[in-house]
């Protein structure tokens, strides 16, 4: 189905119209297979790297495509409806470029022609086994020795752990607390980085995470990013944009799923008539379409808020929470719309209604998407 979209330039036309070749041409013939090996699909993102889409939000003079947010988002929508681990890579991947985008010295901005570029993938190593919601809580130790830290600790549920060029690592460098925490810049090559293998997950099994073990890793002392102790302030300000992407992604899925659905209720008769002509289906369908443009809408406002540089941190964690409580209803009513159809393999509905729970999980449960929310409620 064609979403009727208001963007703000031409060129924001021609972004999405290539964004779909590139999904009915790369994705949509692979995605299935990758999914069923639970392989990691690079070449796929270097594909997606020269054709512009890893860098989208980030400013032209750093080798981005200075799209703003309403626009990249949108563009994530599109990746989702036709494979969540590629969209969802693209969001970790530029999460993972915000903190030397914003916050690296010049030497590490070098570096950003070829991150935002995708010839060197990112990941944000910010969760620890112990310390998941509760991220100020982090025991990864880093520990300056001459010019070097020395780092050592678990990072867990590192998606692109094991795949990545770049870590940001997140690192208790001073006392406890948020304000004890640094963020560097460590190369997948340190020695000491650990890869550990990638977690058997529900759904999303192309992009599984994996955890980093960290045993006297050496990270060079000009990595670190932002001032000692800033750490947790830059992982804050990347998650929130961060959690714009999930949002998209949430509804791309939902998107996806819905057309299926329909698709499906106007072939299939029963009764003498396509399913989709009773009421009982025909509501849940009308109710699946009005929750993602509900979805949307708050998406595109939170993505708004940040181009025009206004907060927007609470507005994108009402955007992640209710577009990924969204993605689950509707991919579980698509579901039910198909009947038994919709609970074997033969139907995408079946995947999608397992990738939908992870991201009520990720990059801040929806439980902490209502903190946020309630403590700018209460103050
Ligand atoms: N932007 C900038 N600064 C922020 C901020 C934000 N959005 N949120 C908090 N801060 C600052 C606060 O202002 C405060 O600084 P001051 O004392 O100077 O004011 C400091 O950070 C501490 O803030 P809080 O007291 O609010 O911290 P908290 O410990 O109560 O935690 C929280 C707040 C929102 C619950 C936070 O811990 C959180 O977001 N938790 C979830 C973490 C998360 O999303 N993890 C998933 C990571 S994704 C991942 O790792 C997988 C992957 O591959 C991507």
């Amino acid at each position: 189905m064609t979403v009727d979209r208001l963007l703000p330039t031409p060129e924001a036309h021609d972004l999405l119209d290539l964004t779909r070749e590139l999904a009915t041409r790369e994705l949509a013939g692979k995605v299935d297979d990758f999914e069923a090996r639970g392989e990691f699909p690079r070449e796929v993102l270097r594909t997606l790297g020269r054709s512009g889409l890893l860098g989208l939000p980030y400013p032209e003079e750093s080798g981005g495509a200075g799209q703003p947010y309403e626009v990249y988002v949108q563009v994530l929508e599109l990746l989702a409806g036709t494979w969540l681990g590629i969209a969802e890579a693209v969001s970790v991947h530029t999460l993972s470029c915000l903190p030397v985008a914003f916050f690296g010295t010049e030497e590490q901005r070098k570096m950003l022609p070829d991150m935002l570029g995708g010839e060197m993938l990112g990941a944000f190593a910010l969760s620890e086994p112990q310390g998941g919601s509760d991220a100020a809580s982090l025991t990864t130790r880093a520990v300056l020795s001459g010019d070097h830290f020395v780092v050592n600790g678990t990072k867990a549920w590192i998606t692109h752990g094991g795949q990545a060029d770049f870590y940001n690592l997140f690192c208790r460098t001073g006392g406890p607390g948020p304000k004890g925490i640094s963020c560097m810049l460590a190369d997948a090559a340190t020695p000491g980085l650990l890869p550990q293998q990638p977690e058997r997950l529900m759904g999303l099994r192309s992009s599984a995470p994996a955890q980093i073990v960290l045993e006297e890793a050496r990270v060079p002392r000009d990595r670190l990013v932002g001032a000692e102790g800033e750490g947790f302030a830059i992982a804050m300000k990347a998650l929130d944009a961060g959690r714009l992407g999930i949002a998209a992604c949430a509804v791309g899925l939902a998107q996806g799923a819905l057309d299926h659905a329909v698709g499906y209720a106007r072939e299939r008769e029963q009764f003498g008539r396509p399913i989709g002509r009773f009421q009982g289906l025909g509501f849940m369908l009308a109710d699946m379409g009005t929750q993602i443009s509900a979805a949307r809408a708050l998406l595109l406002n939170a993505a708004r808020l940040k181009d025009a540089g206004r907060p927007f941190s609470t507005e994108a964690a009402k955007a992640k929470l209710f577009a990924t409580d969204v993605a689950m209803r509707v991919t579980t009513d698509a579901v039910q719309v198909l009947g038994g159809s919709g609970y074997v393999s033969d139907h995408p509905v079946e995947r999608w209604f397992r990738e939908a729970k992870v991201l009520q999980i990720v990059e801040g449960t929806n439980q902490i998407q209502r903190m946020v929310i309630a403590r700018s409620l209460l103050g």
